[in-house]
């Protein structure tokens, strides 16, 4: 235990460069050099969310009644979802704090339904997904009691609608496909899995966490990925983050249901003790009044015309990135549309690349099957492309990591 709480306090004045200097080592977000956890749009974005989250720092989305400012933000951002993602008038949602409590959520939604709709049956419920899913579902499921089954993926890392078929249970609480998946960034086919959840009356989710606020826009802009939202018949619940490709602050997401009854399953009422009656529709209780304020004003700030804009620069950067690459015989794997692809050759050692690049200052993501090198765009990469590809030309001259060690598997850490 190295801290403790000082007997006496110290003055911003000291604290400030102290918590500047602990940063310094940090990756290097700001110079592009960082391939995930950062969804940067500009400063004048930044800005905006940054005065909004503060203007509503000490507000608490808990509280509704006390806060009407929050309890409309909500309600806003929710039908401005909404209407990217084609939910019908029944269509509903809520904000929550990230994508894992969306998906965490849409779960317990799917289990409730399936329990109700099943009662007696003692066999385990499940949870049907490609091998690509975020661990975000096994983690729900480890904690709500479900048993998590993965499938193989097709040749073009899809979820791969006859593997899922096969595997479907009279136990199946849930289908799940992605939009884009996490690893190799593409789509899974949402028709053919909202289809067959549809004919089994299972719940669909679609996790678009990555998607939800980036594939509407560029499908606009001519991505050619099929209907994944609730265009598709069958599909029950969408997860799309805000604080991804929303570019609002951290802390906000939001997951939408097809029609009320859906909704209903998620929020938690109780009022048998002192204090009276008590309702949440999320898992947490208080909410960063500053989250929703933020993402309500990063909405309205950008506009369609603004996230068309954005969008149109993460693609031609993904265009970029990936023609150079391919160039020096590093072929993206799969047939990413959107903002994250992943790269890689058997006939190279993609941990020795990566290691190489590392020791050139570029933070380094990695997929492990097949081995390759993993990014998250945003307009931080934009101008370093250039820099980029010149420093994977010269790692890849470099003879330690030539031609030795081909499609040796790679570590792939967070
Ligand atoms: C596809 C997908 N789903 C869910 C999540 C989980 O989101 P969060 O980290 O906001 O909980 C992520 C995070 O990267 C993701 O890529």
């Amino acid at each position: 235990m190295s801290a403790r709480l000082p007997d006496h306090g110290i003055a911003w004045d000291e604290l400030r460069p102290r918590m500047e200097e602990a940063g310094r080592h940090d990756a290097d977000w700001r110079g592009g050099r960082l391939p995930m956890f950062i969804h940067y749009a500009g400063d004048d974005v930044l800005d905006v969310a940054k005065q909004a989250y503060l203007m509503y720092f000490s507000e608490n989305g808990l509280g509704p009644r006390a806060f009407a400012s929050l309890d409309r933000f909500e309600k806003d951002v929710v039908s401005m979802g909404l209407g990217l993602l084609h939910g019908g008038p029944e269509a509903c949602g809520a904000m929550t704090t990230g994508g894992t409590e969306s998906i965490f959520l849409a779960v317990k939604c799917a289990r409730d339904r399936f329990l109700a709709q099943r009662p007696g049956g003692n066999a385990r419920p499940q949870i049907l997904m490609a091998r690509s899913a975020h661990p975000a579902f096994d983690k729900a499921a480890h904690f709500l009691g479900l048993e998590p089954v993965r499938t193989p993926l097709d040749a073009d890392f899809r979820a791969d609608p006859a593997a899922m078929r096969a595997a479907l249970m009279p136990h199946t609480a849930m289908v799940v496909g992605s939009a884009p998946s996490f690893p190799h960034g593409v789509v899974d086919p949402i028709p053919e899995l909202a289809a067959l959840a549809r004919a089994h009356g299972t719940w669909m989710h679609v996790d678009a966490c990555v998607g939800g606020y980036f594939a509407p826009f560029a499908r606009e802009l001519g991505a050619d990925i099929p209907d994944f939202d609730f265009a598709v018949e069958g599909v029950t619940s969408i997860s799309a983050d805000l604080h991804k490709y929303g570019y609002t602050a951290k802390g906000a997401s939001t997951l939408f249901f097809a029609d009320p009854d859906a909704f209903a399953l998620m929020g938690y009422a109780f009022d048998d003790w002192p204090r009276g009656q008590y309702f949440t529709h999320t898992l947490v209780g208080t909410r960063a009044g500053g989250a929703i304020a933020a993402a309500w004003a990063v909405m309205n700030y950008l506009g369609r015309d603004g996230y068309l804009r954005i969008a149109q620069r993460v693609l031609n950067v993904r265009r970029s990135m990936q023609a150079g690459l391919e160039a020096m015989g590093l072929p993206t794997i799969g047939r990413p549309e959107l903002s994250i692809f992943a790269f890689g050759s058997p006939q190279r050692d993609m941990g020795a690349v990566g290691r190489g690049m590392g020791a050139r200052g570029w933070t380094v993501g990695y997929v492990n099957d097949p081995p390759g090198i993993h990014h998250m765009l945003n307009l931080t990469h934009e101008p370093v492309v250039q820099q980029y590809l010149s420093d994977m030309a010269a790692v890849l001259m470099d003879p330690a990591t030539s031609a030795q060690g081909r499609g040796t598997a790679v570590e792939a850490k967070y």
